[in-house]
């Protein structure tokens, strides 16, 4: 019998309660990792997923815990080497909107943003690649968005933390390519998730209408992409931005 892709493995996602990082969280789930995920919804909402999840046969570990806190994301990593005792695959899927034309966008939602989707992924990764290190392997996987590449009106803020957010992937792969530790980017498009169920009807027309394959992305699309990200099926894959967005983005 074939070994499942990532039998053994353990990975630690951010934000995934829901949406996305759920559904990556399935994907890894089923491919046989055992799972850390991070949220800040409710811990109901957080420990019906974990429950899901637990039917795949792994370990799921689940925390209600802040990605953009820096010394939160260093007890959470002491937490998951103390438990799991290895860290294979980290997610930064963790990520906010406050969207707003730039001349009306107060200080607050540009910290806000630029706080949650960018500082964590740095909180993350510093913490992780030390656990990294000493296992002499690693895969880094950062959502970043397709709106971090073409700009968004409207999501100056948004834009900029998820272009932080490549420039971050890049750098990684050129410094710790030669400790064996990955880093990649995925840039998903429109994708159905809570995230962009209230945009209005006539904006999601518009969208729609850009895309090539003529229909918004599901988190699972995102998800194996992610999975093919994590395993070793993707060795000889670092430094890369993949766009899981239909098309719209060429
Ligand atoms: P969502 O809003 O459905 O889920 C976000 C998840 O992140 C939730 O589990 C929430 O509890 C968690 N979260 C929020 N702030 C957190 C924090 N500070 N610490 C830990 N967890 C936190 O969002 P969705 O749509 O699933 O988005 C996931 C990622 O994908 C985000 O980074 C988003 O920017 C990105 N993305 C989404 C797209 C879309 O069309 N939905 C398109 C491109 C990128």
């Amino acid at each position: 019998m074939e070994m499942k892709q990532l039998q053994g493995k353990t990975a630690l996602i951010t934000g995934a309660s829901r949406g996305i990082g759920y559904a990556i969280a399935r994907q890894f789930a089923a491919a046989g990792a055992d799972i850390v995920f991070t949220h800040l919804s409710s811990d109901e909402q957080g420990q019906t997923s974990a429950e899901a999840l637990r039917a795949f046969g792994g370990k799921v570990s689940v925390y209600r815990s802040d990605a953009a806190d820096f010394s939160a994301v260093e007890v959470l990593m002491q937490e998951v080497v103390r438990e799991f005792g290895r860290l294979d695959v980290l997610v930064n899927n963790a990520g906010i909107t406050r969207d707003n034309l730039l001349l009306r966008m107060d200080e607050q939602s540009w910290d806000a943003v630029i706080r949650v989707n960018l500082k964590s992924c740095f909180n993350t990764v510093k913490a992780a690649t030390r656990v990294f290190l000493k296992q002499r392997s690693g895969v880094i996987i950062n959502i970043a968005s397709v709106v971090g590449i073409k700009g968004n009106a409207g999501q100056a803020n948004y834009a900029a933390s998820k272009a932080g957010i490549i420039g971050l992937t890049k750098s990684v792969a050129l410094e710790l390519g030669s400790r064996n530790i990955r880093s990649n980017a995925i840039a998903p498009g429109f994708i159905e998730t809570a995230m962009t169920q209230d945009l209005a009807e006539a904006s999601i027309q518009d969208w729609k209408q850009a895309i090539p394959l003529q229909r918004m992305g599901l988190p699972e699309d995102v998800a194996h992409c992610a999975l093919f990200l994590a395993s070793d099926t993707s060795s000889y894959i670092t430094g890369q931005v993949i766009q899981v967005d239909g098309g719209v983005l060429t």
